[in-house]
């Protein structure tokens, strides 16, 4: 849904402190999302995740959107130990979106 993914790319402002997506894009304090929507967590190369997410990572955490959704949600509270420094989306549309504009770049 095109529209979907354009309310995503607003959404994204508030990750593009960190993050990016697309063909240049790099690990910065965030690691790089292009193609993490059904990627298994912690896989970014060479990106230094907390403890916390490689402990989820080897038990085989995958992130679906479910996961996506629950982390975006309350990241602290999904994830004890996280080091990411983000207080969550408060509206489910909004993380609706920005999991389908997540999704439109793949690896
Ligand atoms: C990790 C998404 C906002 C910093 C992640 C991961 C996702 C994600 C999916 C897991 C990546 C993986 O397993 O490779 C998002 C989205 C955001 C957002 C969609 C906005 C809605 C932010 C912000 C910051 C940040 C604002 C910095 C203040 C990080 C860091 C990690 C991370 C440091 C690694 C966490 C760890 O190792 O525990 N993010 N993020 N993120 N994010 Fe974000």
């Amino acid at each position: 849904d095109p529209e979907l993914v354009a309310k995503g790319e607003k959404t994204f402002k508030k990750c593009k402190a960190c993050h990016q997506v697309g063909e240049n894009a790099k690990s910065k304090t965030g690691p790089i999302l292009n193609g993490i929507v059904g990627a298994p967590a912690g896989h970014a190369e060479g990106f230094r995740y907390s403890k916390a997410m490689k402990a989820a990572a080897e038990d085989g955490l995958v992130w679906d959107e479910a996961e996506l959704a629950a982390f975006l949600a309350k990241p602290k509270k999904y994830m004890k130990g996280t080091k990411m420094s983000f207080a969550g989306l408060k509206k489910d549309s909004d993380i609706e979106a920005v999991i389908a504009y997540l999704q439109s770049y793949s690896r």
